[in-house]
């Protein structure tokens, strides 16, 4: 895919898409996928927290036209009618605009909980990165990070989201959990302003220096930080940036709005 495509994809198109995903952050993804397509680190992609597909669509545009990318919400807000709701219809909508249509049989409607491992692997084979952004509780996270682990290849990459947020602390105490219920099996390896990518020790080093060397994230400064035993590369976003963005893409230049974020 040719960067200027994607770039303007991420700063322009994406915001068209209600959600939350951010520049700073569809950056990362980007990176990582590349990086992980660069290196044949292959598998599905799955995400838990559609609502109307900002993430969802980024990863789809990312993603080979062969990648397999699953997508689990509730998918219950606004009004239901012949069954379906208000979301249910606008994310295939959004789909349809942004020409990047929804396969409905990598769809799964209902709580993530009652998935199994068998029924995410059934669908993409194991999974190179798992975006968890979904029930934003201690026992969503529990059952969605228990979900990741067993469905991620190796080399996957889990992300969630909401870490550190103060309206949502138990986001924070899930992945605590997480990290050290495992006896160090799993480590950060980035953080950023509302995420936290995670992937097996044996690929921290691989995926730090995914993050350090990504020719994305040179507009970022990139400062190390320590988490639960891990050195992870913190993504910094000045103020000022993040200000001359919220400008220009409120006065309706967001089709230059990546300038921005323009690597020097
Ligand atoms: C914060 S939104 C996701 C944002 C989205 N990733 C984006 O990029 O805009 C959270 C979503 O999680 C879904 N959700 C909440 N609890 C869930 C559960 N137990 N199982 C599946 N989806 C759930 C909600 O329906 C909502 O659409």
């Amino acid at each position: 895919m040719f960067l200027s495509n994607i770039r303007k994809f991420i700063f322009h198109e994406l915001r068209s898409v209600e959600g939350y995903i951010d520049p700073p952050d569809a950056l990362v993804y980007l990176s990582i996928l590349e990086r992980q397509r660069e290196n044949d680190l292959g598998g599905g992609i799955a995400e838990i927290g559609v609502y109307f597909g900002r993430s969802y669509f980024l990863l789809k545009k990312i993603a080979s036209p062969e990648d397999r990318v699953l997508g689990i919400d509730l998918f219950d807000i606004g009004e239901m009618s012949d069954g379906i709701s208000e979301q249910y219809r606008s994310f295939l909508e959004n789909g349809d605009r942004l020409g990047l249509p929804v396969n409905e049989d990598l769809l799964v409607v209902g709580d993530s909980a009652d998935l199994s491992p068998k029924d995410v692997l059934s669908k993409v084979g194991e999974v190179r990165f798992f975006s968890v952004d979904g029930g934003h509780m201690l026992p969503n996270l529990v059952a969605d990070s228990q979900l990741a682990k067993e469905t991620t290849a190796d080399h996957g990459v889990i992300v969630f989201d909401d870490t550190f947020n103060p309206a949502w602390p138990e986001v924070t105490v899930g992945v605590a959990d997480f990290l050290r219920n495992h006896d160090g099996a799993f480590s950060a390896f980035c953080m950023t302003k509302y995420k936290t990518y995670v992937c097996r020790r044996e690929f921290h080093d691989f995926y730090r220096a995914a993050i350090l060397r990504a020719p994305h994230l040179r507009a970022f400064d990139l400062t190390e930080t320590q988490f639960l035993g891990s050195d992870a590369i913190r993504l910094h976003n000045p103020f000022g940036r993040r200000i001359l963005y919220e400008f220009m893409t409120r006065s309706g230049m967001s089709a230059i709005s990546e300038r921005a974020y323009r690597c020097h």
